[in-house]
């Protein structure tokens, strides 16, 4: 999504001046995003770039001593992109008074080691919360107010209802964002930046400030219900199933539209959330008023903040979202009004600067979270989940079904030099990763994820139907009595019949479209990429491909094999 002119117009006063310089930078080719087929990729000095990427704990960042010895382990990890937060306190811990010191320390460092930055911009809020906004926001609660509860008790909570506020946050992300162009606009050490943590609020359904309550007594504004009228082919269909549930009106107030918000007797994890209404919760829209209200505002708060930072320096730009689950399935007990899928249309319409809506993703749901965040072309990039063997497999599965651009576990100081699943997965994939994104948005690459539960998938790519079973080596199952996983598996289609395979523990076949023929393995290569091209090693055949029909990735190491296929009757 380009700067466009309504993100302009929302970021106010002294942005015309610098538009120009913005655009030039695209022109000269900063990072940027680009459709290729269905996929959007990210450019990255005239290339298209994979990030395999992961985050550090939040408070890393803050110390360039404390991220001395991490550095070498990062790169062991082989990570290629680091995920770290810049925090608002930090950059203006006077106002006005702006000290990029530790950007620029972290900036030098990256680029001895070889590794991009995504900057996360700690500054209103963090997981729902405000604790990152300097000391001098903290305690001028006159001046920068807080979002209310039902009982009229202050949250800590910095409210969206309140320009001052907004204002703030942006100067002072204008101020970082001209600063890297400053330093970094020929580099391109940074690629991406995160706007704000994990926004909505936490611990109520919806804001309850007096100039909240105020806005939602009024009617749902008509430029906004006008956007949804538009748009209603295209809409969520949860957004759409919660409209129409109260009759698809066009206007009238929050809850005329959407239905009624949270009764104050509802208490939030209260006791009569019991395990079997978590269950239900978490799959529908609950109290969809005052979670698309707070959606309208965060969309459109975090807008003007993203915009202001843009016209800076145009680089890409996404939010993050603590998801709704089981464990706080409804809005407030999760963080109400942030980018989860249900309200993405709001999201689009209030927040035309930010390129990408990201699921923070630790849920056990993977495969069915990233096809809910790519609809209507939203491209994939996660920015939090989890490392080890399940790490790899998401990852890998991203990549080759999702078309994702960036995959980053969290807490990766914890974990950089002792999850090898993760650094064996990143290092084949950077090898692959030249295949990868020539295939991204093409209709000739495909994955799948396989656990337990889901053991075996059936599908159609170029010329013939595969299926891929998770195959267990009888070892683990009588040592474990489990089966371990999930384990990924990707399938480009290189030529009529020939395909590239990269998985572990997967037994693949190959079946014709026309009934009446039978598919052989004509030639099975395992091999590696070598800068970006393909170095055999071993011919499979024999046991290795049982029955001439059937290509095993047995080790329970990622692969890659080369085949030919071909046919008889
Ligand atoms: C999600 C947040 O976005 C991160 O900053 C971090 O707090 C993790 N949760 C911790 O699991």
């Amino acid at each position: 999504m380009k700067l466009n002119l309504h993100a302009l117009v929302a970021a106010g006063v002294g942005l015309v001046l610098t538009i120009t310089s913005a655009q030039s930078q695209t022109a000269s080719n900063i990072p940027h995003l680009e459709k290729q087929g269905t996929a959007t990729q990210l450019i990255v000095d005239g290339k298209p770039f994979l990030a395999l990427a992961a985050e550090l704990h939040n408070s890393s960042a803050s110390s360039l001593e404390y991220m001395k010895p991490l550095w070498p382990k990062l790169v062991a990890a082989h990570l290629n992109t680091v995920l770290a937060t810049v925090s608002w306190e930090l950059i203006e811990p006077e106002e006005g008074k702006f000290d990029f010191r530790l950007v620029d320390g972290l900036l030098q460092e990256a680029r001895t080691n070889d590794l991009h930055l995504v900057l996360l911009w700690f500054a209103s809020w963090k997981n729902g919360k405000s604790s990152y906004q300097p000391l001098w926001v903290k305690t001028n609660q006159d001046r920068f107010p807080l979002a209310c509860s039902s009982d009229g008790k202050s949250m800590p909570i910095m409210t969206t209802f309140s320009d001052a506020n907004r204002d703030a946050d942006a100067h002072a992300f204008a101020a970082l964002m001209r600063h890297l162009r400053e330093v970094d606009g020929e580099k391109h050490t940074v690629l991406m930046i995160q706007v704000e943590n994990e926004v909505g609020t936490l611990g109520d359904s919806r804001d309850r400030n007096p100039a909240a309550n105020e806005a939602f007594a009024k009617p749902v504004p008509k430029d906004l219900m006008d956007y949804l009228v538009q748009h209603k082919d295209t809409l969520a269909p949860e957004l759409l199933k919660g409209w129409a549930a109260h009759g698809s009106k066009t206007s009238g107030t929050w809850e005329e539209v959407f239905g009624p918000g949270k009764p104050a007797s509802v208490q939030l994890y209260g006791p009569d959330l019991t395990d079997k209404k978590k269950d239900i919760y978490w799959r529908q829209l609950n109290w969809a008023s005052d979670e698309f209200f707070m959606a309208w505002r965060y969309s459109m708060y975090v807008n003007q903040v993203a915009a202001a930072g843009k016209a800076e320096y145009d680089i890409p730009m996404y939010v993050n979202s603590w998801l709704q689950q089981q464990g706080c399935p409804r809005p407030g007990e999760y963080p109400s009004g942030g980018p989860v899928p249900q309200v993405h249309d709001l999201w689009r319409f209030g927040a035309p600067a930010i390129d990408i809506l990201s699921p923070d993703l630790y849920i056990d749901q993977f495969a069915e979270t990233c096809a809910r965040y790519t609809r209507n072309g939203n491209p994939l990039f996660i920015p939090e989940s989890q490392a080890g063997v399940r790490g790899a497999a998401n990852a890998i599965y991203a990549f080759g079904a999702c078309n994702a651009i960036g995959y980053s576990p969290f807490g990766v100081d914890r974990f950089a030099g002792s999850d090898l699943e993760l650094a064996r997965a990143y290092d084949l994939l950077s090898s692959v990763s030249p295949l990868i994104l020539a295939n991204q948005g093409k209709g000739t690459m495909t994955a799948v994820l396989l656990d337990a539960t889901n053991a075996t998938q059936t599908f159609r790519l170029g010329n013939y139907k595969i299926e891929a079973k998770f195959w267990v080596p009888p070892s683990w199952t009588h040592a474990t009595n489990t089966m371990p996983g999930p384990i990924a598996g990707v399938f480009i289609s290189t030529g009529p019949d020939d395909y590239i395979v990269m998985g572990r523990n997967l037994a693949v076949n190959f079946y014709s479209t026309n009934e009446t023929e039978s598919v052989g393995i004509g030639t099975d290569e395992e091999g590696v990429y070598e800068n970006g091209r393909w170095v055999p090693a071993r011919r499979l055949n024999g046991d290795e491909v049982y029955e001439w029909r059937t290509l095993h990735l047995r080790d329970d190491k990622y692969s890659i094999q080369h085949v030919k296929l071909y046919r008889y009757r």
